[in-house]
């Protein structure tokens, strides 16, 4: 019986991709303050103690209410620029080699920061990491599902300049009242630009809102997908399009879609197959980041050898990376595991 601390040397040593991050999630309570300062901008809590201890929340739309009043003291390019970069440097730290971000340009733009701003400086400490690193990545430009479908095609509008830069178009936010088919036009309009479609589906919502995702949308992969096990033909449906589920176990505690990491769902996913991988969303507000993600289900979810060889090899199978480059670090992940 290997240890637990052996699994979270391996955990921790292990190379790793993060493909479920939204880059307005990553912001610290201190450097929000700090931005705040600078730009003049008063936030509702008087303190960051204050401000961390709003961090409880009981459903999704509670942490949302919190993360835009977040966003709203990113003003400048170099703001985005710092966010992103602060962020990079702790996930390199972790041996975190990929990493596949969102970034929200609605929740700016309707601030009237211009979508240059926000995507000049997330790109420049992207392409730093690159530079300084070796770290690769893709840039993901997200839908509100909670707005408009013309809202969505205006933004794509503005994203056309900067398609170079952006890989993918995701879809997150408010989800229930909000399906995947709402914007099946805009999703169809980004797949003919050659864009990948991934699409936050069954963290709140139902199996229908996956199934939708899957049928109409025909998203390259899934955000989160936790509620694919109440309907096995769905679970079959999405091995067989071997799609990759981006799941997130602290953000799914701290948002109440599971009661209690001892009872997280990721186990039975990849016992059925699923391509399930190990994310952290939003962590300056659930609690940590990739290797905390990894600590959580080891410690308090008997995650076992091969099932944490399983979660690190479905990172790269299912990352947006060189052929190449994920043959690499499969083959490293073989190594380290043997
Ligand atoms: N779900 C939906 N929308 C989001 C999330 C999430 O976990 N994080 C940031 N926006
Ligand atoms: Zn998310």
């Amino acid at each position: 019986m290997i240890e637990k601390s052996n699994l979270l040397d391996l955990a921790f040593n292990m190379p790793k991709t993060e493909l479920h991050l939204h880059i307005e999630g990553t912001f610290e309570a201190e450097q929000m303050f700090e931005f705040a300062l600078r730009n003049k901008i008063s936030l509702s809590y008087t303190s960051i103690e204050q401000l961390k201890q709003a961090y409880s929340f009981s459903n999704l739309q509670e942490f949302l209410d919190l993360y835009y009043q977040g966003m709203s003291v990113l003003i400048t390019e170099q703001d985005f620029y710092e966010l992103t970069f602060a962020y990079l440097t702790k996930v390199h730290s972790q041996n975190v080699v990929h990493v596949e971000i969102f970034f929200d340009p609605q929740g700016h733009l309707e601030r009237g920061i211009s979508f240059s701003t926000q995507i000049n400086g997330i790109y420049r400490a992207l392409k730093e990491a690159e530079t300084n690193w070796g770290m690769s990545f893709k840039l993901i430009m997200s839908f509100l599902r909670h707005l408009s479908e013309e809202s969505a095609f205006n933004t794509l509008e503005q994203a056309i300049p900067h398609l170079e830069k952006i890989y993918a178009v995701g879809l997150d936010s408010s989800e229930l009242g909000h399906p995947p088919e709402k914007f099946l036009r805009v999703f169809k309009a980004c797949k003919n630009l050659g864009l990948k479609v991934t699409v936050h589906a069954g963290e709140e919502g139902p199996p229908k809102y996956i199934w939708q995702a899957v049928n109409e949308l025909k998203v390259d992969r899934i955000d989160h997908g936790n509620r694919c096990l109440e309907d096995d033909e769905l679970v079959q449906r999405i091995n067989h399009e071997q799609l990759t589920l981006t799941v997130c176990p602290l953000s799914n505690k701290k948002l109440c879609v599971v009661n209690d990491m001892s009872q997280h769902p990721i186990k039975e996913m990849l016992h059925k197959g699923l391509a399930a991988t190990v994310n952290s969303d939003d962590p300056a507000y659930f609690g940590g980041y990739m290797n905390d993600n990894y600590q959580v289900l080891i410690e308090q979810s008997e995650l076992t050898k091969d099932e944490l060889k399983q979660l690190a090899k479905n990172s790269f199978s299912g990352a947006w990376i060189n052929p190449d480059r994920r043959q690499l670090f499969l083959n490293q992940i073989d190594t380290l595991f043997a």
